[in-house]
């Protein structure tokens, strides 16, 4: 990692006039933040390309029984400084990442009888604004607890958005795309789909929010580095558009215990005139601290597969007595028919085998472990202990296969949301991970959490899902989470944590309404903001009614779509979700999922427009070798891919795997076309995509 600061310039001022107004552009020029106290309180305005963008917005916080905080403060120091430096990630989309930003570190002092002190710091990027909070160390303020934060976000008009509605323990709700002024009248309208859900009444939506102005100015607003502070949704006054932050609340009420010296997340802005930057901005991962793993040769990209399908379709179960399936229930957990047990020793086996001949990394197995008959919605502690395996499983000897095959078991933690019962067990869970050789593991946080009234985005689960991630490092354990906290780039600091849910993954295409086609096209622009997503992409098998003739379910996209996912979506960890039998019904299609890598030298966003279209180019590690996706909406449309991005004169043999010419998501989806052609880095290419469609392209260098 390799630091260059170009310069830093710090002056410190005593700034008398209250009226006075501290400026920081970007870089580049084009933003410029404005900070200033009015009547004391801190506020500030951005402005892109010489429009503002951000309205004059609050700052600050209410602290409780300590009413006098933040009485007229003064600005007793002001300090800014350059940074421009690069560095390499140990996974990611680009090999190198740039972070340049311009910083004002303002500290203000109240007028307190017994003074307090709140320094704010903003960094400028080309791509946009963070700021965060700190408490200094300070003889008038030691232990606080936060009532609220008074950070708003004011735009400047009835902004088109996409967005869920605000919730302290899901996130998994299908995207809204409104004015701001419809926010309340639409969020009333939620899906009832999602088990545990507590639902904020109002105008309330979460982050990533993703803001498109009448004047084609894109934002994005969400937070970096979520450590030891609660998840903040945004609530908007639907006639000034002033959206003002609402951080998640304990059992009891309170929003943050905190300690000073303290500093608070990130509140992050990206702004600009092109959708493809929202994109390929790294600032979120910029404001987040080095990596604190030194050694991350145990930490791998990979493919994986696993034995989860088969339970989200209903055909087996994750309990020994077979009776829990997501099948026919709307992913109750709960199925009417008795089928079989899914992870038997035999069954794995078949899985592991599969990975083996097809060069997957990974088999994550489900219902391995004793627990699973009572996991779901019970609201109860003592569950699962993450160790003894059902009398079918074999968990020795079945690591040891897998290892002896290049393979490695994904262990599953459910923890039914008794986040207590995991404490208690991880490290014996983690050692017998690594006793038996399994790298990595997936947690999942269904159901209400234990202990009773926290939620999934209060501080104290905060805490705990960077704990999971930082002691399961401590164990060289690659961690994915489902039900987690949104992601806010704290994979940089831990790469160890590869990908979340934290969004309505692809499982609810097989038990509910499901996802609308244009779903993919909004995930990098919300979710995938703050790190990857373990979205599970792949389905070949697009209707359910293949297993269960009378099911209406189905995935809303076509086949090509689904290979497509696996370059919009981002993840190092990408699951290769269908059953092994259809793909080996479609050898031709399946050999994309085999050829596209997981990590990546370069990335080019080539078209983007949120809840329409994206299109996406990447270089894979260590080679010459491209993989493109497209993807469409519902409505179909062609695309004219530039390959500009390829090595001048160089000549590449690519593979197109694209929509039949009679296919549709919901028509038939499944009918693809597979073409061969030569390209060089001139070559434009018009290629059609169905409705609900996509396209997958592998680039090879000619030899
Ligand atoms: C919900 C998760 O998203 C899914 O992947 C998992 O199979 C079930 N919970 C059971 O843990
Ligand atoms: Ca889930």
């Amino acid at each position: 990692m390799k630091k260059t600061l170009l310069f830093v310039c710090a002056f410190f001022l005593i700034l008398m006039v209250h009226a006075q107004t501290i400026q920081v552009n970007s870089p580049d020029g084009k933003i410029v933040l404005n900070v200033q106290l009015v009547q004391g309180k801190p506020v500030y305005t951005l402005a892109y390309k010489g429009k503002t963008v951000i309205e004059e917005s609050t700052l600050g916080f209410k602290i409780k029984d300590m009413p006098d905080f933040g009485n007229a403060f003064t600005i007793s120091n002001s300090e800014k400084s350059t940074v421009n430096e690069n560095w390499n990630p140990a996974w990611g989309e680009v090999k190198t990442i740039t972070n340049n930003y311009n910083q004002l570190s303002l500290t203000l002092t109240d007028n307190a009888t017994k003074p307090h002190t709140l320094r704010i710091v903003f960094r400028v990027f080309n791509e946009g604004l963070g700021f965060r909070y700190e408490f200094p160390e300070q003889a008038n303020l030691n232990h606080i607890i936060v009532e609220d934060e008074l950070t708003s976000f004011n735009l400047t008009a009835d902004h088109k958005i996409w967005w869920i509605p605000g919730d302290f323990d899901t996130n998994e709700y299908a995207y809204y795309t409104s004015k701001i002024s419809e926010v309340a009248k639409m969020a009333q309208k939620r899906d009832g789909n999602i088990f545990t859900a507590t639902p904020i009444e109002g105008a309330f939506v979460q982050t990533p929010l993703m803001i498109k102005s009448a004047d084609g100015i894109y934002m994005n607003i969400h937070e970096a580095a979520l450590i030891n502070y609660p998840c903040m949704d945004l609530k908007f006054d639907e006639t000034t558009f002033n959206a003002s932050s609402t951080l998640a609340p304990d059992a009891i009420g309170n929003k943050a215990y905190l300690r000073a010296p303290f500093h608070t997340p990130w509140r992050t802005i990206n702004v600009s005139d092109d959708a493809r930057t929202i994109l390929a901005s790294k600032m979120i991962l910029n404001l987040n601290e080095p990596s604190k793993i030194d050694n991350t040769d145990y930490i791998k990209p990979m493919k994986y597969v696993g034995i989860w399908l088969e339970m989200h379709l209903g055909i087996s179960t994750w309990d020994y007595s077979g009776s829990q399936s997501a099948s026919d229930s709307g992913g109750d957990g709960k199925t009417t028919k008795k089928t079989k047990h899914g992870a038997t020793t035999e069954n794995t086996k078949k899985y592991i085998d599969f990975a083996a001949a097809n060069g997957f990394g990974g088999v994550l197995v489900e219902g391995w472990n004793t627990g699973w008959e009572d996991w779901f919605g019970k609201w109860k502690e003592d569950v699962f202990d993450f160790v003894t395996p059902y009398p079918d499983y074999d968990v020795k000897g079945l690591n040891q296969y897998a290892r002896s095959k290049g393979v490695s078991i994904i262990t599953h933690h459910e923890t039914s949301g008794s986040v207590t019962n995991y404490e208690r067990y991880m490290d014996t869970a983690y050692r017998q991970m690594n006793a038996y050789g399994s790298v990595a593991l997936k947690s999942g946080y269904v159901g209400k959490i234990i202990p009773r009234g926290e939620y999934h985005d209060g501080q104290w689960m905060v805490n705990h899902y960077n704990r999971a991630i930082s002691k399961a490092a401590d164990y060289h354990i690659m961690v994915v989470a489902h039900e987690p906290v949104r992601p806010t780039g704290i994979h940089r600091t831990y790469p160890n944590f590869m990908a979340a849910e934290a969004a309505r993954g692809q499982e609810f295409n097989f038990w509910s309404e499901g996802n609308p086609p244009e779903h993919e096209t909004i995930l990098p622009f919300t979710r995938i903001m703050g790190g990857p997503m373990d979205y599970t992409p792949g389905i070949f098998k697009i209707k359910k009614s293949h297993y269960i003739p009378d099911a209406k379910e189905q995935v809303h996209t076509t086949l090509c779509k689904q290979l497509a996912l696996y370059v919009t979506l981002y993840s190092p960890v990408q699951m290769v979700t269908d059953l092994p039998e259809n793909y080996l019904a479609k050898q031709d299609a399946f050999q994309f999922i085999k050829d596209v890598a997981t990590d990546w030298d370069d990335t080019k966003i080539l078209l983007a427009e949120p809840g329409d279209y994206i299109a996406t180019a990447r270089k894979a590690k260590g080679t010459s070798n491209w993989f493109i996706g497209g993807i469409t909406d519902e409505n179909a449309r062609e695309m004219t891919i530039d390959f500009s991005f390829l090595e001048k004169g160089k000549k590449y043999e690519i593979t197109i795997y694209k929509d039949a010419p009679n296919a549709s998501w919901d028509g038939n989806p499944e009918a693809y076309v597979i073409e061969k052609q030569t390209v060089t880095s001139k070559t434009k290419l018009k290629i059609k995509l169905a409705s609900g469609g996509g396209f997958a392209i592998s680039a090879f260098p000619k030899k």
